[in-house]
């Protein structure tokens, strides 16, 4: 069988790698891909928007399976349009995806559910929003666009004048487009942050190992926000029992509440979950694998995602044994270009894929990266997700950076304590 993969980042680097090991695969095709890609699977220069030449390159090469990545394509309705056209695909439909692509749908899918999240407001109107924090005393609250905003619709603010700072942005002056014509005024809550993803045809649900990320771009959880700086997995701040608990409270409620709203949702559910002094409480779903929790997840990983993934699209994955995982932690780290998660160069030449490859259990898997002239350059700014096995986290960790240390390019930098938040 053929698959494809739809993206260009450091997951769908793992998803070919991952997929490709598959026994039952022929070709693995991504689309449009990365460098790295290009080196385990073959690359194909279609947009992820593209969806009519990504249907036709499916029809024209035999294609299986194809996996949705990123959450863009999700939302503009890819599933729909593959199904449409008979072909297998994996990922929510259109309106499934709403999960992530409205904070507001998300929002209330959680109280109807019942499910643990901070208490909201919604609003469409700029006045109602401004009364509404401006009475609400001086407290911390968090302001989100309720459309995908490229991570950045999200506005964590210390006090009400940050707040009505948040509001004059994407309101008044429309930062995010048409993506904050609604909002959600939420409480803020404290904690520390884990992220726990679960792969679910609509019946069963998989929960997967739990990960953590580093969204802050610099040491300490300091400096702005980013894609996401490292990951690592399993997280000691999500025990066995939390995490039972949180299937049981978050992600079960969720499914069946989706069924009741005849909303099914098939693929990976990603809870974004703050670990509050009340428990555990849901900040957001993603509709798809977390970049960069996908790497070590991925790594860890020992059955066949081919077969979890052929048995969501067919309904049946309560037929399937439990997902078997590596014991061994794993641990990605982040390599950026300077600038990043501001306006970054380009083109820069990246040296030392080599050595860094020759260590035993790491992978380098690519995200922003082109080859030019037969050097690997950077493309993005986030650059390589350095990822490496060992029998503790620590060790993980200390392999991640050696890797990391013999590879190089003119500015590039990453977060030195990836994984330190974890208490072994
Ligand atoms: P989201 O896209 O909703 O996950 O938001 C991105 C980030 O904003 C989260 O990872 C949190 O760090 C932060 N955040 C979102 N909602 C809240 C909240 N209610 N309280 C505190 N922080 C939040
Ligand atoms: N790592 C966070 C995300 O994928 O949204």
């Amino acid at each position: 069988m053929n698959v494809l993969i739809v993206g260009s980042g450091g997951r769908e680097h793992a998803l070919a790698w991952k997929l490709g090991q598959s026994p039952k695969v022929d070709t693995v095709y991504v689309a449009p891909g990365n460098a790295g890609t290009g080196l385990d699977a073959v690359n194909v220069p279609i947009s992820e928007k593209d969806f009519p030449a990504l249907i036709q390159f499916a029809k024209d090469h035999q294609v299986g399976l194809t996996v949705i990545g990123p959450e863009v394509p999700l939302s503009l309705g890819i599933v729909d349009a593959f199904e449409k056209e008979g072909l297998r695909v994996f990922g929510p439909n259109k309106k499934a995806a709403q999960v992530e692509g409205s904070k507001v749908f998300c929002k209330d899918l959680l109280y109807k559910a019942g499910v643990p999240t901070a208490g909201y407001k919604v609003f469409t109107d700029y006045h109602e929003a401004l009364t509404y924090i401006k009475g609400g005393g001086n407290r911390p609250l968090v302001v989100k666009a309720d459309g995908l905003a490229a991570g950045k619709g999200v506005i964590v603010c210390k006090n009400r004048d940050e707040a009505i700072a948040a509001l004059q942005a994407i309101m008044g002056e429309h930062e995010f487009g048409t993506a904050g014509d609604r909002i959600v005024v939420e409480e803020c809550l404290t904690g520390r942050e884990a992220s726990v993803l679960a792969i679910t045809d609509g019946q069963t649900i998989m929960t997967l190992q739990p990960a953590q990320d580093h969204k802050a771009a610099h040491d300490g959880d300091q400096g702005p926000n980013t894609g996401g700086m490292g990951a690592y997995s399993p997280a000691s701040l999500v025990d066995d029992e939390k995490l039972h608990w949180i299937e049981a409270n978050v992600l079960v409620p969720t499914v069946h509440e989706l069924n009741r709203m005849e909303v099914p949702f098939k693929g990976v559910l990603y809870a974004g979950l703050m670990m509050t002094p009340q428990g555990p409480q849901v900040l957001e779903y993603n509709a798809r694998f977390g970049d960069p929790e996908c790497q070590p997840l991925l790594m860890r990983l020992k059955t066949d995602l081919v077969d979890v993934m052929e048995a969501v699209i067919d309904g049946k994955l309560g037929t399937l044994p439990p997902l078997e995982w590596d014991d061994r932690p794993a641990v990605c780290v982040v390599m950026a270009s300077e600038g990043y998660p501001g306006s970054y160069a380009k083109g820069k030449i990246i040296s030392g894929l080599d050595d860094a490859a020759r260590i035993p259990d790491v992978k380098v898997f690519h995200a922003g990266t082109v080859l030019k002239d037969g050097n690997v350059c950077t493309s993005g700014g986030r650059v390589l997700g350095v990822t490496a096995l060992g029998n503790s986290v620590a060790e993980a960790k200390k392999r991640a950076y050696e890797a990391v240390g013999k590879i190089h390019w003119d500015g590039s930098w990453y977060r030195t304590d990836i994984s330190d938040k974890n208490e072994e």
